[in-house]
Parts: C-alpha cells; sequence; structure tokens
C-alpha cells in the first residue's frame, strides 16, 4: 500500500470503526478528520505530516511536551522488567515509589499552609494525606472518593450520611457516581433518572451570578447559600466535593478568592469531608502543584489523574488520610475491607512515568519557569478582553477560558447550534493550533513546557481566529 492509500485507509476506517468521544459522529463522518502519527514538544503531527501546536495539552493532560526523553526512557526502562502485574494481593516497584514521593509532595503543601495560616493546624490536624489508592482515570478516581467517603461514616458509626453537596457547572467524570455529582445540564441531564440524588449549590461564577451580585460586593453570596444547605443538611451529607479554583468542563470558571477556603472550613464546621477533584488542576497546572495550596486548603480526600504521568498514560490516585483509612481497618470477618479495584490499578508502566514526571518537576523547577509564561497568558487576556466579542477571560496559571458572547452589554450568550467555538477552533487549525472549546468558552491550557515563543505564536493564532470568526 503506497503513502496516499495508507493514509486514506485510515480516514475511512476511523469512520468505519470508531465511535469518538463526546462527538456527533452524523457532523464526524462528513469531514476530514485529523489523524495524529506523531508528536514532539508541544506540537503534534498528522499522518501528511501537518504540524499542530497542541493547544490543549492533549485534552489537558500533558505537562511537560510529547516524547519528553526522561519520560521515554523510564517507560522503555520498566518495560523490559514487567509491563503490569495486580495490585490485588501483590504490589509492584514504580507503584510503591510513587505512592511515597505523591505523599511528600502533597504533605509539603500542608506544611506550607501549617506556617502560613494560624488555622491551618486544625485543618492538618483533621486532613493529613496519607494513603494513595490507585485507578486508571479522572472519572475513577471520583468514584474511589465518593465510596469511600460515604463508606467512612458508615465504619465511624455515624448513620444517614447517604449523599453528597456539589456545585452547578461541575464536571468530575463520566461515569455514573461522578455525573451524580455533576452540574452541567448539557452533559448531565439525560441520565437523570439513573443517578443517585445530590444536593446542588451555587458555581462561584461571578460573570453569570446566580443571585445577580458582583464580587467582592457579595461577600461571597454561594458560600453563604451552601452553608445554609449545610446547616439544614449536614447529617445527610458524607461529603462536599469539590473543583479546587476552577470548575474546568464547566467552562474554566474561576472561583474568586477565600472560596475555596470558605468551603473548607464549612466542612470542617458541618462535619462532612471535603473532596478536592484536583483531576484537571492538578500537577502544575494553575501555577502551584495543587489548586489546593493557594488557599492553604488540606481536603480530606484528593483525586489525581490527568497531569500525574505527563500526560503519556493514564492513571489516577485518589489520596487520603490516615483518619479515613483507619475507620477500614478491622477484623476480616467483619467486612470492613474497601471492596473496590480495577484490573490496571497501580500499572507499573504508568507509575514509572508518574515517577519521571514529578522528577522533572525538581529537575527543571517546571513551577518557577511556569511564572513568566502565566504573565504573558495574563497580559494577552488582557488585550483580548476588549474586543467586541469576548465577554469575560478569566484563568489560574496556564488554564485559560475566553468566554465569547453575542452582544457584550447584556452579556448574551451565542445559541449552543451556533457553534461559535467551534468555529473559532477550525479557524484556529487552519492555522496550525488544535483547540477545543468548551461551548462558547474558547479553552487555552497548552503544555507547561511551551517556550515563551510558542505561547506568543498560539495565542496570536487565537486571537486572530476571534477577530475572523465573531
Ligand atoms: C475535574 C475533573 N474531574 C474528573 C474528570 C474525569 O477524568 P477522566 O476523563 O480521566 O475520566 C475530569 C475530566 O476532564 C475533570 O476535569
Amino acid at each position: 500500500m503506497g503513502i496516499q492509500d495508507e493514509t486514506r485507509h485510515l480516514e475511512e476506517a476511523d469512520k468505519k470503526y470508531i465511535w469518538h468521544p463526546f462527538t456527533q459522529m452524523k457532523e464526524w463522518v462528513d469531514e476530514k478528520p485529523v489523524v495524529i502519527s506523531e508528536g514532539r514538544d508541544c506540537f503534534i503531527k498528522d499522518i501528511y505530516g501537518r504540524w499542530y501546536m497542541d493547544g490543549v495539552s492533549s485534552i489537558w493532560v500533558n505537562i511537560h511536551g510529547h516524547r519528553k526523553k526522561e519520560i521515554d526512557d523510564a517507560i522503555k526502562e520498566q518495560i523490559d522488567k514487567i509491563s503490569h502485574s495486580t495490585m490485588l494481593g501483590l504490589s509492584n516497584v514504580p507503584a510503591i515509589k510513587l505512592a511515597e514521593k505523591l505523599i511528600k509532595i502533597v504533605q509539603k503543601s500542608e506544611v506550607r499552609s501549617q506556617k502560613l495560616d494560624k488555622n491551618a493546624e486544625r485543618r492538618t490536624l483533621n486532613a493529613k494525606l496519607t494513603k494513595v489508592f490507585y485507578s486508571d482515570n479522572g472519572s475513577t478516581s471520583v468514584e474511589v472518593a465518593l465510596k469511600m467517603a460515604f463508606q467512612y461514616w458508615i465504619h465511624k458509626g455515624i448513620g444517614g450520611k447517604n449523599t453528597f453537596l456539589s456545585l452547578r457547572n461541575a464536571y468530575h467524570g463520566d461515569t455514573l457516581g461522578a455525573v451524580s455529582v455533576g452540574g452541567v445540564e448539557t452533559f448531565h441531564k439525560a441520565f437523570s433518572p439513573l443517578l443517585f440524588k445530590a444536593y446542588s449549590a451555587p458555581s462561584p461564577y461571578c460573570y453569570r451570578c446566580e443571585a445577580g451580585l458582583s464580587c467582592p460586593g457579595c461577600k461571597l453570596a454561594c458560600l453563604e447559600r451552601m452553608e445554609d444547605m449545610l446547616r439544614e443538611n449536614s447529617s445527610g451529607i458524607a461529603a462536599v466535593i469539590i473543583e479546587p479554583l476552577v470548575q474546568a468542563a464547566g467552562g474554566m470558571i474561576v472561583s474568586p478568592t477565600g472560596y475555596l477556603k470558605g468551603v473548607r472550613d464549612l466542612c470542617t464546621k458541618y462535619n462532612v469531608l471535603m473532596i478536592a477533584d484536583e483531576v484537571a488542576t492538578g500537577f502544575g497546572r494553575t501555577g502551584r502543584m495543587f489548586a489546593c495550596g493557594h488557599e492553604d486548603v488540606a481536603p480530606d480526600i484528593m483525586c489525581l489523574s490527568k497531569g500525574i504521568t505527563g500526560g503519556y498514560l493514564p492513571l489516577a490516585a485518589t489520596i487520603a488520610t490516615d483518619e479515613i483509612f483507619n475507620a477500614f481497618l478491622g477484623e476480616f470477618r467483619e467486612l470492613k475491607t474497601f471492596f473496590h479495584g480495577h484490573s490496571y490499578t497501580g500499572n507499573p508502566l504508568a507509575c514509572a512515568a508518574a515517577l519521571a514526571c514529578l522528577d522533572i518537576f525538581e529537575k527543571e523547577e517546571t513551577l518557577k519557569k511556569l511564572q513568566p509564561k502565566i504573565q504573558i497568558l495574563e497580559s494577552w487576556l488582557n488585550e483580548i478582553s476588549g474586543l467586541p466579542h469576548v465577554g469575560d477571560v478569566r484563568n489560574k496559571g496556564l488554564m485559560a477560558g475566553v468566554e465569547l458572547v453575542k452582544g457584550k452589554q447584556k452579556k448574551e450568550p451565542y445559541a449552543w447550534e451556533e457553534k461559535i467555538g467551534w468555529k473559532v477552533a477550525y479557524h484556529a487549525r487552519e492555522n496550525g493550533v488544535f483547540i477545543r472549546p468548551l461551548g462558547n468558552v474558547v479553552v487555552i491550557m497548552p503544555p507547561l513546557s511551551i517556550s515563551h515563543e510558542n505561547l506568543l505564536q498560539l495565542l496570536k493564532v487565537i486571537k486572530d481566529a476571534i477577530i475572523a470568526v465573531t
């Protein structure tokens, strides 16, 4: 088969055999699919040899770029030893080393909290993260967290804490437990008959505040509403689950300063656990290792995935406190065991990749080098905020959203079917940049390793696309 026949065959076979996620396949079959064959640094290459800048880090996972030598080598080295063995009844070397490293990193931010905040001691005392439970992806890390939190209270002899409190516009994954605590109507409403009931608190979405208030004059009224719900219902609530600082898939909604810390304090006050879903925000994305670190918050359970392997292999970790772990200890016959586990849990290749990824953070001072890039992004956001159809710009670290509006004065949204975000994305693609929008929100989330020059080019192409399309 010649190269042209081979590329054509791949395109046809894709349409014939693959059902793509979050994709209207009726449209897909009429389009020319971009089929990726290679990657390097912050670029991906299609089967025709065209290079695109990876403006959304291969769906928010890539950290140090594609084909990062240290991660490539770590995986190859591990392949020569063993690729997979189960964590059910056995352990493996990379999984142990990674758990030790993760706990050190997580606790480092807790030590920092103790220094900075006199209330932190109380928080870290009841929330010292010490135990890693592995799974495979962000959704499973959330399922694990929900089941752990629910069963924790049962083991403590406190009955009735049968549900959760989550936020509108929340996204915690696509499995049914995660969808039950989700709040993105477009994705979640259809499944409502299958879901368990959860309390839904307002989203800290200042641009479209549910109460019609503006920040900081509102004095975080959304938090007060959450407190009302906890005051009335905490005896039935196992945990509050939250995406710290940024509701990512809900539209890159950045919460106002103090909100996250306020949630932690409410959880402590009303005796419910706090689950921080750092699947999207973790591993440097917001400018600190974990988003919780910005407000010196120590959750009771933390969910990690996406960037954990640098965007190489599926892996997730749900990290819990000793307090939670200890509640599951008992005699064999007591059935206090946490009955949960996946076939590829703690996969040695993925753990080896994650170890290499974390080493690079230290060796290359990734977080330090990120600061000027965040400044570049922020000054660009500031600049484009004056464009006639840019309603709101928001970011935390190298995680940004540009909300496009039809009418700026009244914040009138574009209709979903206008596909305005997609039009911008397609225009950018014609100019060598791959991005994927969230409805009317243009998402900017390149690998943390992106050079200043490439970042400026990425932003230029996106600005041109916004101007051309709106
Ligand atoms: C905050 C958050 N939690 C959970 C998930 C689900 O992760 P996964 O797609 O790996 O299942 C996502 C995915 O975008 C996410 O952003």
